[in-house]
């Protein structure tokens, strides 16, 4: 394109679409994990109707914070920051303006067709064939969009962060496209182009890549640009984001099988999973070292900032649950882990601590400079939402510790003749506290989320779109991140 007719303001349009939505679908997915999570405490709460059930309100749960909330985050901390380092406008507003409402019209399907009932009953991929297929346009939407803009940069070289969110795109577009391959029978139900064990090894090379590519690959983008940003220092080590990125990703494809350990699969596959996870703790903590070690110099600055705070208790977070799950990756751990809440503490010390938490901290970065605004409303709401966000993670996972390993123990269990010494109903009133306390802490991190809803709704009604659109303007070549 001519310079003369280049475009000179960013846009930042659909970057502010998907940050409200971002907190919107935040607030209804964490709010049914605390509906799920009561319901575990108090199963009347399933009413005895099949569309209020726990077996369709989880998958809705995890639909709602896995695509809702972490999608609309990623996609538009991507398109933002595409942008900002690529320092031209995305390759086109039309484009943009179909993934965002895209995407919403694939989240509004889950939440009508889950609670109907209509299911693949593949996990994390549950939508069926015709959401999967909208799902699949939007992506290659999506795809154009932020590699499109890539291609049309002004910066001489490709910022790190842009590096892992394209290989999330990438990885993502792939995963969903092999693991969907079904044969449908009518327009609300299909069946698995694979079978037996295949088919779950199909499966689970989806679902732990889709922790791999999503909730940890596309996350580490968003770490690359806004804890430099909001640290106001260089990323610690170009040198160390590129080994990790290429030794993380050739690793986390090959780690699936973890998830069938003592199953039908092939012995020598659970094996090769097993050791493949646990070298993927080196790449693993490389990010989350170079993720800290940024603040070098300016550790002082997480007295007086929340969002700096939120930023680097998340890289804690993701430090700890990737030492965690190579551990459980072990097979004679999992022997103990597999099916307990051990395993839904591990998620969850991922999904609150690292995937809401940097989540969080990057939005009250960009929401308010997407609206032309210096900073949120409130910093001490921020700080309250801080503290929440916090003590609720913590008391979800340590509740499910206990409870992993005391369900895992009874039911192991064996007395001198050979029985078993509990039944499993015992193993269920043993978790009964700990249910107890999981739901008080998923409700004090879901109300650190209202918190985050008022800010955001003053931080937008106080937006003069003058400022904003003077905000949007792309600076001159050469002012780098
Ligand atoms: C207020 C916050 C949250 C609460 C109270 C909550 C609660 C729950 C509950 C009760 C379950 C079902 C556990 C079981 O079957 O025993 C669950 C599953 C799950 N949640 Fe959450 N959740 C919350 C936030 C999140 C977030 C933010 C994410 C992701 C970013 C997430 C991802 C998941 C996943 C992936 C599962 C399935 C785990 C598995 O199958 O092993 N949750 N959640
Ligand atoms: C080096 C990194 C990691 C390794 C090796 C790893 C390993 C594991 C293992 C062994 C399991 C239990 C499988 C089972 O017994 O069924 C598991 C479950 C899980 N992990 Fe990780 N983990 C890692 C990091 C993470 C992170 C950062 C997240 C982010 C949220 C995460 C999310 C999950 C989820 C959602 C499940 C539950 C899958 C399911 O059964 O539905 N993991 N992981």
């Amino acid at each position: 394109m001519d310079t003369t007719t280049r475009p000179t303001a960013y846009n930042y349009q659909v970057v502010r679409q998907f940050a409200v939505m971002t907190v919107v679908w935040g607030i209804l997915g964490m709010g049914l994990g605390v509906f799920i999570a009561a319901q575990l405490v108090w199963p009347q709460l399933n009413f005895d109707l099949p569309w209020t059930s726990f077996g369709r309100l989880r998958p809705l749960h995890t639909n709602l914070v896995i695509f809702a909330f972490g999608g609309c985050a990623l996609f538009g901390t991507s398109l933002y920051v595409v942008q900002r380092t690529c320092q031209v406008r995305l390759i086109s507003d039309r484009l943009a303006a179909f993934t965002f409402w895209g995407w919403q019209a694939v989240l509004v399907g889950a939440v009508v067709s889950l609670p109907l009932g209509f299911t693949t009953s593949k996990e994390y991929a549950e939508l069926e064939w015709p959401l999967a297929i909208l799902l699949a346009v939007v992506w290659a939407a999506y795809a154009v969009l932020f590699f499109g803009t890539i291609m049309r940069r002004k910066t001489k070289h490709i910022y790190v962060a842009n590096w892992f969110y394209g290989a999330f795109i990438l990885v993502t577009a792939m995963l969903h496209v092999v693991n969907h391959m079904a044969l449908p029978v009518s327009l609300f139900k299909s069946y698995s182009a694979y079978s037996g064990a295949t088919d779950a090894m199909i499966q689970w090379w989806y679902g732990h890549n889709a922790v791999g590519f999503i909730l940890t690959t596309g996350f580490l983008g968003m770490m690359y640009y806004f804890v430099p940003k909001q640290a106001e220092r260089p990323v610690y080590s170009y040198r160390l984001s590129i080994v990790h990125f290429w030794a993380l990703i050739t690793l986390y494809i090959w780690a699936g099988p973890h998830h069938l350990h003592y199953t039908a699969l092939p012995d020598w596959a659970q094996s090769l999973g097993m050791v493949m996870s646990i070298i993927l703790l080196v790449p693993s903590w490389g990010g989350m070292i170079n993720g800290m070690m940024t603040l070098s110099g300016a550790w002082h600055k997480l007295r007086s900032d929340p969002i700096l705070r939120f930023l680097v208790v998340s890289l804690a977070f993701y430090g700890m649950s990737t030492f965690e799950g190579p551990m459980m990756a072990i097979k004679t751990v999992n022997a103990l882990s597999h099916y307990t809440d051990w395993t839904i503490g591990h998620v969850h010390s991922g999904a609150l601590g690292w995937v809401a938490m940097i989540t969080i901290g990057s939005t009250y970065h960009m929401l308010p400079k997407a609206f032309g605004r210096e900073r949120m409303h409130s910093i001490a709401l921020i700080n309250a939402h801080f503290w929440l966000a916090s003590v609720g993670t913590v008391m979800y996972i340590t509740a499910m510790w206990v409870n992993g390993i005391t369900q895992g123990l009874m039911w192991r269990a064996i007395n001198d003749d050979g029985t078993l010494t509990y039944s499993f109903v015992e193993a269920v009133q043993a978790s009964h506290h700990g249910y107890m306390v999981r739901l008080a802490g998923g409700a004090i991190f879901a109300s650190g989320m209202l918190l985050m809803a008022w800010n955001t709704w003053r931080t937008i009604r106080g937006a003069d779109p003058q400022q904003a659109a003077e905000a949007a303007r792309i600076e001159p070549a050469g002012v780098r991140p």
